[in-house]
């Protein structure tokens, strides 16, 4: 195991390492305005939600490591503590990208990069027409983590107001990841996609309790066949079912393993537990 102390390593490495690691994160595209109302447009990949009621968002603009000064958007906040955080979807990616280019101050990235303005309903920053989903939000607090290049700013936001395209909507209302196809950042210059080979569901209605893996018979849990993976999905089970009677002929403990392993693959956890009880 590497083993690194923080402080011995340069605040461009330290960078690497947490992006690089600390993934996927989403992206806000952060809309803001100065006091005479010229806009601003940039991702923030420091983001996410923390809280429903009260809703909020939290992003987090870092100061330029390379002379520590604030960004655009951090100085726009100060002045007008209100922001539009939109959601960035695989068609607008690539803009996204070049409206995080350091563009000067009187520079608008809305223009810049390509995107619609649309007034927004509660707060001055625009609304971006392109993305599928928009938050209008006040700025509750700003806090600064540091005072280094690459220390962080703390934005805490509190939505008023939520834009939604249709066409990211199910039958039911609700948004469909797939046709939300979010992007989000890994390290580097790495980019993930949101579609069928990437996504998964795992079922865990909130009304069942597991028995937990501690409580799978040993010769399961000392399975050099089942991984952490199966033993938690034999594991979600209320309790261990009785065996059906069957005339199979037996099968050695790895057959069994084996086997077992291949179904829970296939979604058929209880014909798995059939076979390794
Ligand atoms: C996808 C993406 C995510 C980014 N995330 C952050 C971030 O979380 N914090 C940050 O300070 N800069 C981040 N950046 C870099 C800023 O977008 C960039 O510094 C931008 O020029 C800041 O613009 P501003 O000075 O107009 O606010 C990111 C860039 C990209 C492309």
């Amino acid at each position: 195991m590497k083993e690194i102390d923080v402080n011995s390593i340069s605040t461009k490495e330290l960078y690497q390492y947490l992006t690089s690691s600390i993934t996927p994160r989403p992206i806000a595209l952060v809309s803001t305005v100065d006091k005479e109302g010229n806009s601003n447009l940039s991702p923030f990949s420091f983001f996410n939600v923390f809280s429903i009621k009260p809703p909020i968002l939290i992003f987090s603009p870092v100061n330029r490591v390379r002379d520590n000064t604030r960004k655009d958007t951090l100085n726009n906040i100060t002045q007008v503590k209100e922001c539009v955080i939109a959601l960035v979807n695989q068609n607008i990616a690539q803009q996204v990208s070049l409206a995080s280019s350091g563009y000067s101050a009187d520079e608008d990235e809305f223009k810049k990069a390509g995107f619609s303005k649309i007034k927004a309903t509660c707060i001055q920053p625009y609304l971006i027409k392109e993305s599928p989903v928009n938050f209008e939000c006040r700025v509750n607090t700003i806090t600064e983590l540091g005072d280094h290049g690459g220390s962080g700013n703390l934005i805490i936001c509190e939505v008023l107001k939520i834009h939604i395209n249709g066409n990211i909507l199910d039958e039911q209302g609700n948004i469909d990841p797939l046709k939300l196809d979010i992007v989000s950042r890994l390290g580097s210059n790495w980019y993930g996609k949101t579609n069928e080979n990437s996504i998964y569901k795992i079922i865990k209605p909130i009304s069942r309790i597991g028995i937990g893996i501690d409580n799978l018979p040993k010769d399961i849990l000392t399975s050099n066949i089942l991984s952490g993976s199966d033993l938690a999905i034999l594991a979600s089970i209320e309790s261990i079912p009785n065996k059906k009677n069957d005339n199979t002929i037996p099968l050695k403990r790895e057959e069994k393993h084996t086997l077992a392993k291949k179904l829970i693959a296939k979604g058929k956890a209880m014909e798995a537990w059939q076979i390794l009880i």
